[in-house]
């Protein structure tokens, strides 16, 4: 019996209409669009403005295009995963919302929080549904409002991130391609430099949580990018040697967007050009769970089916991984 593998057969992303520039930033707290543009890479990035609109929003938006642009039926997907950060609420899970949003009567659904790298542990998960016969049409989306949860007082987080949404269709398929390869790692060491302090069982919501100003994001972001610079790039390196892949193979490295210069490092430690490193953190800044799939989206015109993609995150946990994807079409 031949292989079955899962293999992306489509890319939709959603992006909110509102603009947050550098030089709106520069008004807000005590920055500039140089530091900003030199220290990161980000230039502007988008915000989900409105009464009532949370991170399944933007997932549904995602997902009705891309059941619309694969021509399928919402009936025919078995399983929605949703991974995020910035649920609707803690229950029920935005993938459940996601679900009954789009009509996807016959799927089961739940949330992965895996932050940065929540769409890589999102498409190996689903992919080994896939890989087992027991599913053939999995939906995953990637979406974060991270504006939900940013203090735009705090000039170390505030310019870092944006909101957005992308969603893929994966199925089964006899063919040598799809998700070929997975290394994915966590360590709770992480906690310490990247978190969100209160709105959890262990410290609920009260006034002084509030007053603390504890629902917003804390990073340590010096230490955060000391083991993102390294652990992305060796994760990325992993998956190429133990796959026989050498630099000449690779069509694109797809990585998270949080910092042109963890960005680059990989690039370096993988041994190839600029040209082929997907890049849209100057638009969207750091999406979370969606920078991946809103790259694959962007670039998606520029693919040719049998590339060799590597897939490659870092983010808060601290979680990370790299993911070697042979694209389909
Ligand atoms: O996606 C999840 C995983 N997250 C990441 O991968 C993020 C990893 N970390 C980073 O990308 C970088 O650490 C940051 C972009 C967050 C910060 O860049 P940095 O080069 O590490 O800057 P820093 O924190 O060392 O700060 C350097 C200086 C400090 O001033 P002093 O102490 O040298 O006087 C900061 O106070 O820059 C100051 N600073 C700013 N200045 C202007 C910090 N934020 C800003 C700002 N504008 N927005």
């Amino acid at each position: 019996m031949k292989k079955v593998r899962a293999v992306i057969r489509g890319i939709e992303g959603y992006l909110p209409d509102y603009v947050l520039t550098n030089q709106e930033l520069e008004k807000l707290v005590d920055t500039s669009d140089s530091w900003i543009t030199e220290r990161t890479g980000i230039k502007e990035r988008r915000i989900l403005k409105g009464e009532n609109m949370g991170t399944s929003y933007m997932g549904i938006k995602a997902v009705e295009k891309l059941l619309k642009k694969t021509d399928t039926s919402a009936e025919e997907i078995d399983m929605i995963i949703c991974c995020t950060v910035t649920p609707d609420m803690p229950f029920p899970a935005t993938a459940n919302i996601i679900s009954a949003g789009v009509n996807a009567s016959n799927a089961f659904s739940y949330d992965i929080n895996a932050a940065c790298s929540g769409f890589l542990y999102g498409l190996a998960t689903a992919s080994q549904f896939i890989q087992a016969g027991t599913y053939k049409k999995i939906i995953v989306v990637g979406a974060d409002k991270m504006s939900s949860i940013i203090d735009y007082t705090d000039r170390t987080t505030c310019i870092l991130f944006g909101d957005g949404a992308g969603a893929v269709l994966l199925e089964a398929s006899e063919k040598e391609k799809g998700v070929m390869d997975f290394y994915l790692k966590s360590d709770g060491i992480g906690e310490d430099f990247l978190h969100m302090k209160a709105g959890g069982s262990r410290r609920p919501a009260s006034l002084e949580t509030i007053q603390n100003k504890e629902h917003f994001v804390f990073q340590e972001g010096k230490t955060v990018f000391k083991y993102a610079v390294t652990k992305m790039a060796d994760a990325a390196y992993e998956v190429m040697e133990r796959n026989n892949l050498e630099s000449k193979d690779i069509a694109y490295l797809v990585p998270h967007q949080a910092n042109k210069r963890i960005i680059d490092a990989t690039a370096n430690r993988m041994g190839i050009g600029s040209e082929k490193v997907m890049l849209n953190i100057e638009k969207y800044g750091n999406t979370t769970a969606a920078t991946i799939p809103l790259c694959l989206w962007d670039y998606e015109e520029k693919l040719k089916d049998n590339d060799n993609l590597i897939l490659a995150a870092f983010g808060g946990g601290f979680t990370w991984g790299a993911l070697y994807l042979k694209w389909g079409y």
